[in-house]
């Protein structure tokens, strides 16, 4: 179909991840019968062919002795990785496996036959009943498997083999035997460097393989597949296969092959709807609230110049008009009145605004293609620079409006803002990686690595907070247009009832639409280990996501000021906040839809995870949501005249 691949191609171009590499990520080139290093990434679980779930969460390292794989002999090194990819469970180590470029290998083994006990068995064959796969990376190119689309009838690769398969029978068989393919590309002045650009893994079970002296090994023809018993010991040899093909693709477009838009008219479709939906909402917003504002303005600003003629006398006024005086001018004494709890609003302001900035660069950034899959975790590694580098803003935001709201713990205040949402979110990344570790498996981050988070966090985040909050501190409070009365003003009854919690969950849905489909695609890749590259898309999401947030706090906090209920702040934030609190209902509901998984370590995990990415979003879209009010309300009191 024609369509559907100029739209891939355009998809591509807009989430031009392959498109420019890091200068540090230059090609390596091989001799002719040079090694190729192959190394081994842990197993991770995925997204099942057979009915679309995905039935585990937790990675296991590639060594994991139950798996009983080759070891190299002088044991498996550490590959320097990146603290991202780290976080984000990559553990690559070495490996035995020779492969030499350009030279065909078959029927290759490179250790004794391994014996597996029941207990062995049993754990390898539920592995394999969750469909986990093995990841193994050539020259930092993934091995994939082919995989056909069912829509599009494209073959593209998908990074990972299945560690084994469950036959029609029931049966549950090891793939010991893997044929790696490698293509490679011919490239300098006369065609003698060779370069790694695909890898293709088929996997199968061969129950005839045997390793016969000399190091060699012999393969069965692949009619018996492997069992593993249950009830008795189970020898198993596993055996490999080189083949090298030569190939077109040249370097820089290796990856492209593994960027596969499943269906990339979904992405196409919800991108032009929350578009359309949020210019819409965005006309609706101001028209409606452009008209009122200058009707309530002109009205306000009349009603003065009435009252003056009153004075001197001269009224020509019905009774009517003035008690017209009603709606958000009466609040004028009030609304900026400074919120309860205001430590703690601005705390979580300041830490928002990071955030902000944080997820918009990074975004950006791998939108323009700096951040490439080839740099494993990287788009973590940047995200976590950038977080910590936008402390400086975050202390500044949170000093400023703590300064505004006429907080005098300014002191507290500093020290807050860098330790409760930074503290909060890796108190809680400690204990679910202390469940995961107790479980065994390798997804557990490293104590080391835990360590350099929190040195980064406490030699350069901290600092840089407190130098933000000492210059936000230094600033002058932002004046509000109307002077705060000394009495607080009575809210009317009916105000109160009138909308609490329906307004603010309303305010929240229409920002969770707009990004509703793209996180269905994170949500997905972030659970079966796929890749997910679609930043151009992400990015105008992220955007519609801002400005939609933006549109309906405004009008929650409009229509709250015309009851006159004047305790915005809150309200403004928590309504806005409610996003994150629908991502994770979702979050829920893709939990539902598309993993099975049993397990308490599971569930703890999962849940875990998607209440920390639900908060996170919350206080996201809780500051946005903020600030448009905060601005919004400044304009529209600065416009009417208050005696
Ligand atoms: C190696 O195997 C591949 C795939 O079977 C084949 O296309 C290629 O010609 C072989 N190369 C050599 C040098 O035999």
């Amino acid at each position: 179909m024609r369509v559907p691949s100029i739209l891939t191609a355009t998809a591509l171009v807009a989430g031009s991840a392959h498109a420019f590499y890091l200068p540090g990520v230059a090609p390596t080139s091989f001799e002719k019968d040079q090694r190729v290093p192959l190394n081994v990434n842990s197993l991770t679980p995925s997204l099942s062919h057979q009915d679309d779930q995905i039935h585990a969460v937790v990675a296991y390292d590639y060594y994991h002795s139950t798996f009983r794989f080759c070891k190299p002999e002088k044991g498996p090194q550490w590959v320097r990785e990146s603290l991202g990819s780290i976080i984000f469970g990559d553990r690559i180590r070495t490996s035995p496996f020779e492969l030499h470029m350009g030279r065909n290998e078959t029927c290759k083994s490179i250790c004794d036959s391994r014996a597996f006990d029941e207990q062995a068995a049993r754990f390898v064959r539920s592995r394999i009943s969750e469909g986990y796969l093995v990841n193994i990376l050539v020259d930092g190119l993934p091995g994939a498997e082919q995989v056909r689309d069912g829509y599009t009838g494209e073959v593209y690769s998908s990074p990972g083999f299945p560690l084994g398969r469950v036959t029609e029978q029931g049966d549950v068989v090891l793939n010991n035997h893997w044929d790696i393919v490698v293509d490679y590309h011919r490239a300098g002045l006369r065609g003698g460097r060779y370069r790694v650009v695909g890898v293709l893994v088929q996997a199968h079970s061969d129950a005839d393989a045997r390793r016969i002296d000399g190091g060699k090994a012999e393969c069965g023809n692949g009619k018996r597949e492997l069992l593993l018993n249950e009830n008795g010991e189970t020898k198993v040899t596993y055996t490999y296969s080189v083949y090298w093909r030569e190939s077109k693709t040249a370097w820089a477009t290796r990856w492209d092959k593994y960027f596969h838009v499943e269906d990339p008219k979904i992405h196409w479709f919800s991108l032009i709807n929350s578009t359309i939906f949020v210019v819409f909402l965005l006309g609706m917003v101001s028209t409606i609230l452009l008209r009122a504002l200058r009707k309530d303005i002109a009205r306000y600003n009349r009603l003065d110049n009435i009252n003056l003629d009153d004075l001197s006398g001269t009224s020509a006024v019905g009774e009517d008009d003035i008690q017209e005086d009603s709606g958000w001018k009466l609040v004028h004494g009030d609304v900026f009145r400074s919120p309860r709890h205001a430590l703690l609003l601005s705390v979580l302001l300041g830490s928002g605004a990071q955030l902000f900035l944080m997820v918009g660069f990074t975004v950006l950034f791998a939108m323009l293609g700096f951040l490439s899959p080839s740099n494993r975790g990287f788009l973590t590694t940047v995200g976590l620079l950038l977080y910590t580098i936008f402390g400086f803003v975050g202390g500044y935001v949170s000093a400023r409006s703590y300064k505004t709201f006429g907080g005098e713990l300014w002191k507290v205040n500093m020290a807050t803002t860098p330790l409760l949402v930074p503290g909060t979110v890796f108190g809680l990344f400690f204990l679910m990686n202390l469940m995961v570790w107790a479980k065994g498996s390798s997804g557990a981050v490293p104590l080391s690595t835990m360590l350099a988070l929190i040195g980064i966090w406490f030699v350069i985040s901290v600092p840089l907070s407190l130098g933000g909050s000492w210059f936000g501190f230094k600033q002058p409070a932002i004046e509000p247009p109307t002077r705060v009365n000394q009495i607080p003003r009575q809210i009317p009854q009916v105000s109160r009832s009138l909308s609490l919690w329906p307004s603010i969950m309303m305010t929240g849905v229409l920002p969770f639409c707009a990004i509703f489909v793209e996180l269905y695609f994170i949500m997905t890749s972030l659970w079966s280990s796929r890749i997910y590259y679609m930043f151009g898309f992400l990015f105008v999401v992220y955007g519609l996501m801002v400005l939609t947030t933006a549109c309906t706090t405004v009008l929650l906090v409009y229509f709250m000021l015309c009851a006159e209920d004047y305790r915005w702040q809150w309200r403004a934030f928590v309504g806005s906040g409610m996003t994150g609190v629908y991502v994770f209902v979702n979050a829920l509901g893709f939990w539902a839809m598309k993993i099975s998984f049993g397990g308490m370590v599971g569930t703890v995990l999962y849940v875990g995870y998607c209440a920390l990415i639900g908060g996170l979003v919350g206080l996201l879209c809780g500051t946005i949501g903020f600030f448009a009010a905060f601005f919004f309300s400044m304009r529209i009191y600065k416009s009417i005249k208050i005696d």
